[in-house]
Formats: C-alpha cells, sequence, structure tokens
C-alpha cells in the first residue's frame, strides 16, 4: 500500500458569486496516510465542508482546482461513473446535516441495502440483514423497526447515525467524516469512535475528522490541521499543536490566548467570524484584522505554510509576535477536562 492513501495538492474550490468565482477552499494541501487519523479544525465557515465535498467530488456548482489523489488515482480527472464506484465504497463521507445526506421518500433499510448493493453484495437477504445489523453497531436500540422507518420519523441523533452506518457500510479505506458525533450524547459519540477506530484496526484505514470538540481531537486525532478563510494556518501533530500552538488563530481556537505582545499592552483576538468569500482580502495575512494590534511589518505579504520545528508548519510570520505564557497549556486543560469547544 502506498504511503500517502490521499495526497491533496493546491485544491482550490470557488463558488459564483453574483457573476465571479471566489475560492472557500484556497490552495489547501495535504496528506493521510494508512490509519492516520487528520483532524481539520476551524471555525464557522472556514472552508472544511468546502473541502471534505471537494475530496468526495460532490460540489455540482464549484470550480474545482488542483490535485486529489487517492490509493495512486487523481480523482478530479474521473467519470461520475468511476467517482461512483469510489464514492461509498473505499472513500465514503458522514455528512455535517445527516438530512442532506438521506432520502426522505425511502425508508432507512433500503438506503443502507441500496448503498451495499452498489458495492457488491449481491444477496438481497445479506444486504438486509447487514442492514439491520449496521444500525445495531451504530447504537440504535430495536434497529429492526429503525429499518423499516423514514427518515423523518426518526430524532436528529438517529438520523446522524443512520448516516454513519451508510458511511461504514462497504468499509472504507478513507473516512470524512464532518462533524460525526455533535448531535449524539457521550456514550453513543464514545461508541462511535471505537467504530472508527475498528475501521482502522480491520482495515487501516485513513480519517479526515472534522470537528469542533477538541476533546474528540484530542482523543482521535494524529495531526490536526487548522482553517481559517479557505486556508490552513497551522498543522502539527496532536500533542505538538496543543502543547505548543503557534499562530494566534489557533491559540485562540484553544483558548490559549496570547496575553501580552511587544509593546506590554494586553494583545487578544477580537471576536469576529471569518468573513464571507466575496468580502474577504485575500492579500497578505487574513488573520490580521482580527489582530489589529500586530503592526503590518510583522505580517509576511504573501504568508505561506513553513516548517518551524519537525513536522510542525505555521503560516504568516504574526506568530513569533506571540508567547505562550499562561500558565495552564492547551493541552493541559484537556487533560484537565476544562478545554471546550474549538
Ligand atoms: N455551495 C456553496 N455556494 C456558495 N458558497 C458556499 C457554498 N458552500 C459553502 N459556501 C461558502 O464557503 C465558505 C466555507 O463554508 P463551509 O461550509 O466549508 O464551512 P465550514 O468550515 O464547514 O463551517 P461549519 O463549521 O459551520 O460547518 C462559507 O463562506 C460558505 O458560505
Ligand atoms: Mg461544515
Amino acid at each position: 500500500m502506498s504511503e500517502k492513501l490521499l495526497e491533496v495538492n493546491d485544491l482550490t474550490t470557488s463558488f459564483k458569486i453574483k457573476g465571479e468565482y471566489y475560492p472557500a477552499v484556497d490552495h489547501v494541501s495535504f496528506s493521510i496516510k494508512p490509519n492516520e487519523v487528520l483532524a481539520l479544525v476551524g471555525e464557522s465557515g472556514s472552508g472544511k465542508s468546502a473541502t471534505a465535498f471537494s475530496l468526495m467530488g460532490l460540489h455540482t456548482k464549484a470550480r474545482i482546482e488542483g490535485e486529489v489523489r487517492f490509493q495512486e488515482r487523481e480523482l478530479t480527472e474521473l467519470s461520475t461513473g468511476k467517482m461512483n464506484k469510489i464514492r461509498g465504497g473505499d472513500m465514503s463521507m458522514i455528512f455535517q446535516d445527516p438530512m442532506t445526506a438521506l432520502n426522505p421518500l425511502m425508508k432507512v433499510k433500503l438506503q443502507i441495502m441500496e448503498t451495499l448493493k452498489l458495492h457488491g453484495t449481491k444477496s438481497k437477504n445479506e444486504r438486509e440483514s447487514y442492514a439491520v445489523e449496521l444500525l445495531d453497531k451504530v447504537g440504535i436500540p430495536r434497529p429492526e423497526r429503525v429499518a423499516e422507518a423514514f427518515p423523518h420519523e426518526l430524532s436528529g441523533g438517529m438520523r446522524q447515525r443512520v448516516v454513519i452506518a451508510i458511511a461504514i457500510a462497504n468499509r472504507p479505506k478513507l473516512l470524512i467524516a464532518d462533524e460525526p458525533t455533535t448531535a449524539l450524547d457521550v456514550t453513543i459519540q464514545a461508541q462511535i469512535l471505537d467504530l472508527i477506530r475498528d475501521l482502522q484496526d480491520d482495515l487501516g484505514s485513513g480519517v479526515l475528522l472534522i470537528t469542533h470538540d477538541l476533546g474528540v481531537v484530542a482523543e482521535m486525532a494524529d495531526r490536526v490541521a487548522v482553517m481559517y478563510a479557505g486556508q490552513i494556518v497551522e498543522v502539527a501533530p496532536v500533542r505538538e499543536l496543543f502543547k505548543n500552538p503557534r499562530h494566534p488563530y489557533t491559540r485562540s481556537l484553544l483558548n490559549s490566548l496570547p496575553s501580552e505582545d511587544m509593546l506590554g499592552s494586553k494583545l487578544h483576538v477580537i471576536e469576529g467570524v471569518v468573513p464571507p468569500l466575496n468580502k474577504m482580502d485575500r492579500d497578505g495575512c487574513r488573520f490580521a484584522p482580527r489582530i489589529p494590534w500586530v503592526p503590518a511589518s510583522e505580517h509576511e505579504d504573501n504568508p505561506e505554510l513553513r516548517e518551524i520545528a519537525g513536522d510542525h508548519f505555521v503560516r504568516c510570520t504574526c506568530y513569533r509576535n506571540f508567547h505562550l505564557n499562561n500558565e495552564e497549556t492547551a493541552a493541559e486543560s484537556l487533560e484537565t477536562g476544562t478545554g471546550g469547544r474549538a
């Protein structure tokens, strides 16, 4: 098996707004090895789902540029037919919004059976009993009854579990999990995370895990990529990222805000949101407007991801302005249970 299961190079996904294309994913590069969990974190609107949809070839109206190599094949060049063989088979996705993933007019059981059929489970009886088994695996009580239900008859948490059952049905080699456990209570969440680990143990599957839950990141991820305004601003192995977050945006996500700047005044990241695609200033450091105290000279004109220590990459020189002087590091706060959502 290739050393790299997935290799993404310069992926740029642009959406048309009032006649013009604006990138929501802007020259994003990363890779995932077999058995590896890469967490993708970032505020709402930073481009995480747009990245996931691009990998799966699910955008219908976007302009996609760059490379997505999966198991040595370039996915962006494949026909729809060939892509359909991969999607839901060797590569599958747990969708953030279960209702967009499920067919409202079709019983749960038939939706799982359809995926199984598309990817080679020939016998109908086998598909039927495996569908119920999968519902049981994702923690659905009385799976035989739920199998006969329509999606709208189920709660949000149940629907999310059905989506997870469909995603793992064909034992994918690459699982893209977009907020897989958000709507679930902690017991079910633990069960789902165990299922993902089982996939890894059995098949050496790689996982792209998109989540706001830093506890889940700490528990599951090998490496973490932090996304802001369509760009990856920091990537590092999980322990390193929690112990030594460098980019001011990462620091604010991890709640370990830098508290001093070079001028000696209090420094913090201003509240705000990722700007809309057509209002975003794309020159220089995109995070600069959220840290207006940092002089322009401290930012790069064209910030690029640069390796600052082994396997630890940061975008823009502005990170050098911040010293981690909180007594409790993000890693410690997670261990003591005070860490929270990104
Ligand atoms: N189909 C689309 N057409 C136009 N703009 C889109 C489309 N999908 C996403 N966007 C825009 O792209 C940006 C990134 O959106 P995306 O859904 O990837 O964010 P996200 O990081 O997944 O956020 P969340 O944490 O809320 O799920 C946002 O500005 C969003 O409005
Ligand atoms: Mg999303």
